[in-house]
């Protein structure tokens, strides 16, 4: 079934950001787990960490994309990098100490993504949680109880799980060939060459990695699953009032169906905050659609940012 799951990014920052970088990805939900030199975000909990910062860029770049998968897994994918001939790498150095899975191997998209695919167990699911319960005409699914606490009694948020991740690619049409053919996943949606969305065969949310169309390759948000719709509202709020911005939110999209608010980190890619995501079980009977333009954004919520789909990484 070639790729499972999306392990962690990994991105190259300045030094002088290292602070900055720490004080944006707490303020977020996650906890910083110190890997020698490097700076590793994980949901409380996880197994993977799931943003990896390597100090010592000039400039802010994705470093890799790190992607989880079985023996078998594993063996298909070699395959087709072979058929491509698509020559595997060396480990970086600087990640290569920290990492848990010892059978792992690396390798470059055709525009020059660092790869990494690994054979291990897959990411802790998320503990159940008390369902959403919404009244709508009908229906009084919630009865003799109010929805939210008073403000100050809200819990922080939480990201509960690394959910996807999107990367701006020269080719849409590349990019797919290249995941669907090599890495075994899957085409979910697209919407012409303006975004595309993938994901991971059995069972999996919409999207696991989306792409975004540019002239050059760079990373665009990673998104992180929280408990419902109000810690979206919640959780994006905090990080307004804390002085991150701009951000876009609260909105939903039509593509995946998500609500979302996105918070700008300190380099002008995003963090995002995810509810209700579309679940695909069995990839044999979904149907991508191409969606029109106007739809690839959202449906409803603000609009984004004027540089919002930007690649600050472009040279
Ligand atoms: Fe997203």
């Amino acid at each position: 079934m070639a790729v499972q799951f999306l392990k962690h990014v990994a991105l190259a920052i300045p030094e002088a950001d290292c602070d900055k970088a720490e004080e944006f990805y707490t303020n977020f939900g996650l906890e910083l787990r110190r890997r020698g030199d490097l700076m590793a975000f994980a949901c409380k909990g996880s197994r993977y960490d799931a943003v990896i910062l390597v100090p010592g860029a000039n400039r802010k770049q994705l470093h890799h994309v790190a992607m989880g998968t079985d023996e078998g897994g594993l063996a298909w994918i070699k395959q087709r990098l072979a058929l491509e001939e698509i020559p595997l790498l060396d480990a970086p150095e600087c990640i290569d100490a920290h990492e848990i899975s010892e059978n792992r191997i690396w390798f470059r998209d055709p525009h020059g993504v660092l790869f990494q695919v690994a054979v291990c167990p897959p990411e802790k699911a998320p503990a159940p949680e008390p369902q959403f319960l919404i009244n709508s005409p009908g229906h009084f699914n919630r009865v003799d109880v109010g929805a939210l606490p008073p403000k100050s009694d809200i819990a922080d948020v939480c990201p509960r799980k690394l959910g996807h991740a999107l990367l701006f690619t020269p080719s849409i049409s590349g990019s797919i060939r290249f995941l669907t053919d090599v890495l075994g996943m899957r085409l979910s949606d697209r919407s012409e060459d303006a975004v595309a969305f993938l994901h991971c065969q059995g069972g999996s949310d919409h999207h696991v990695l989306a792409l975004g169309s540019s002239h050059d390759i760079g990373f665009h948000h990673a998104s992180f699953m929280v408990g419902s719709p109000d810690d979206v509202g919640v959780g994006g709020q905090r990080m307004v009032d804390k002085g991150y911005g701009p951000s876009w939110g609260f909105g939903r999209h039509a593509i995946g169906s998500n609500f979302f608010h996105y918070i700008r980190d300190p380099w002008g890619s995003y963090a995002e905050y995810y509810a209700d995501i579309d679940y695909i079980a069995n990839s044999d009977t979904w149907e991508a659609q191409n969606w029109p333009i106007e739809d690839s954004l959202h449906t409803w919520g603000p609009n984004p940012p004027e540089d919002f789909v930007h690649n600050y990484e472009a040279g």
